[in-house]
């Protein structure tokens, strides 16, 4: 094996003995350091139990600098890309490498137009659920069930049966999403209508009754479109780690992307954006901000801001800003303009982004502060919000999972630990 370019070398300094490790360095980013020989070559482990310093892996889909609130797919700036392509454009992008050509987007459209029902068996889980089960449960259910019906493409190792499974799973994700909803709120489930955009079709599921017409709104349509675009994939967050480590066992796809669902669901997560309102609705008005900043900064207080920080950005999330802009106009077109829940969320990061407990730890708003605004406006109850969420987040997990089975050297994950129990007794 040639030389590696750049090296490291660790001392262990209780015995002297020295090991050189290769250093990484990708086309953006921060240098790595492999340390795949560190145990074997000098028996120690390495320790980053929430990876806040670990790559696990090379990937070309989505890039984030934290530094400079900057966040690309496939080397396309997320604010360009939120103002150019439509949602499918961006999933095609994310799954394939490039933006579509015309008739690639036609072709790929008419593809998960083709996907977009589900089998009618499927439909019996909805009605087994509790009635007012969180639709995130019951998303997880039906999603998990999947592979109890499209078993014939879960040969994982035929890229085949791999583009049929991510198709389907793009494709079905908002027709099971709208099912979720329509069981929580007792109306009858709503086939897909193939006329429609993706999201025009999804607010059509959601939204349309068998004894009214329903015609979709175009700045609602034009609004989840672009949330969605910026949900899409957002490198190896939580969930998307949750999904390459399951499929690195083989799991099939149906069963990886449930998996993802259930990490993207804590409050830490995906479940952010139902918690930002929760919060919203908490302080109630400007002048009870102060006592919760009070509370956000108190060690020994539960409370944080939901909304607020991130692992990776230690400058304005990118997504957040966007979403803000798209707040005001959905608002102005559709909501409350003057809706108190928009006004005390403006104030809260005007007032916390002054604070230097905020300030120190750049702490900033998130994907999540503002989306949750733009879904009340369209009338999607809160406890769908994660859903929603679900529903974007699906493109990136695939095209991440894709990557992954599509990687040579791919192996199963699987960590090691620190042990701190009894000894042999
Ligand atoms: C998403 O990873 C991704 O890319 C996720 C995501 C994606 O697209 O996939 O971007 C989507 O999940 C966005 C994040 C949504 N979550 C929230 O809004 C929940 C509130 N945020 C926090 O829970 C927190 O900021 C996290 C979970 C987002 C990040 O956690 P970290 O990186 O582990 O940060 P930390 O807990 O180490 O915090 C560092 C310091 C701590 O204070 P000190 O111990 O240094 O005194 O900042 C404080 C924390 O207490 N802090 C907060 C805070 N977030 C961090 N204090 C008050 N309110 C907050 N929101």
């Amino acid at each position: 094996m040639k030389k590696p370019a750049k090296t490291v070398t660790l001392t262990d300094n209780s015995t002297g003995k020295q090991i050189e490790l290769p250093v990484v360095t990708g086309s953006l980013g921060a240098p790595a350091i492999d340390i795949g020989r560190l145990y074997r070559d000098f028996g120690y482990l390495s320790y980053d139990p929430s990876f806040a310093s670990t790559a696990s892996c090379r990937s070309t889909i989505t890039f984030i600098d934290g530094d400079k609130g900057q966040l690309l797919y496939r080397g396309h700036p997320i604010e360009k890309l939120a103002r150019e392509n439509s949602f499918t454009e961006v999933t095609y992008l994310l799954l394939y490498g490039e933006l579509p050509e015309a008739h690639q987007r036609q072709r790929f459209t008419a593809q998960l137009r083709r996907h977009s029902m589900i089998n009618e068996g499927l439909k019996g889980f909805f009605r087994a659920f509790y009635h007012d089960a969180h639709p995130m449960a019951s998303m997880v259910g039906v999603v998990g069930a999947m592979s109890a019906y499209y078993h014939d493409v879960t040969d994982i190792r035929n890229p085949e049966h791999r583009e049929i499974a991510a198709h389907r799973l793009i494709a079905k994700l908002p027709t099971i999403a709208a099912g979720c909803h329509k069981r929580a709120v007792g109306e009858p489930f709503v086939y897909p209508d193939n006329s429609l955009s993706y999201c025009g079709n999804l607010l059509h599921m959601m939204f349309s009754v068998p004894c009214e017409d329903y015609v979709v709104e175009p700045v609602a349509e034009e609004a989840l479109d672009m949330i969605f675009t910026l949900h899409a994939d957002h490198e190896q967050n939580a969930s998307t780690s949750t999904v390459r480590l399951a499929g690195s066992s083989g799991a099939n796809p149906f069963a990886c992307i449930a998996s993802g669902i259930t990490a993207l669901w804590g409050r830490a997560h995906g479940g952010a954006n139902e918690a930002v309102l929760e919060m919203l609705d908490e302080i109630g008005t400007v002048s009870n901000i102060p006592r919760y900043l009070e509370r956000a900064r108190d060690r020994d207080d539960p409370f944080r801001l939901m909304g607020f920080g991130h692992r990776v950005y230690r400058n304005h999330d990118p997504r957040a800003r966007i979403i803000r802009t798209m707040c005001h106009k959905v608002l102005e077109r559709l909501g409350d303009i003057n809706d108190p829940a928009f006004e005390l969320a403006l104030r809260l990061e005007e007032i916390a982004l002054q604070e230097d407990y905020f300030i120190e730890r750049k702490l900033y708003p998130n994907v999540d502060f503002y989306s949750g605004l733009i879904y009340r406006a369209l009338g999607i109850p809160r406890n769908m919000f994660t859903v929603m969420f679900a529903v974007a987040r699906t493109v990136g997990w695939v095209a991440q999972w894709q990557e992954m089975m599509d990687d040579p050297q791919q192996r199963i994950g699987r960590p090691r630990q620190i042990y701190v129990g009894a000894k042999s007794r």
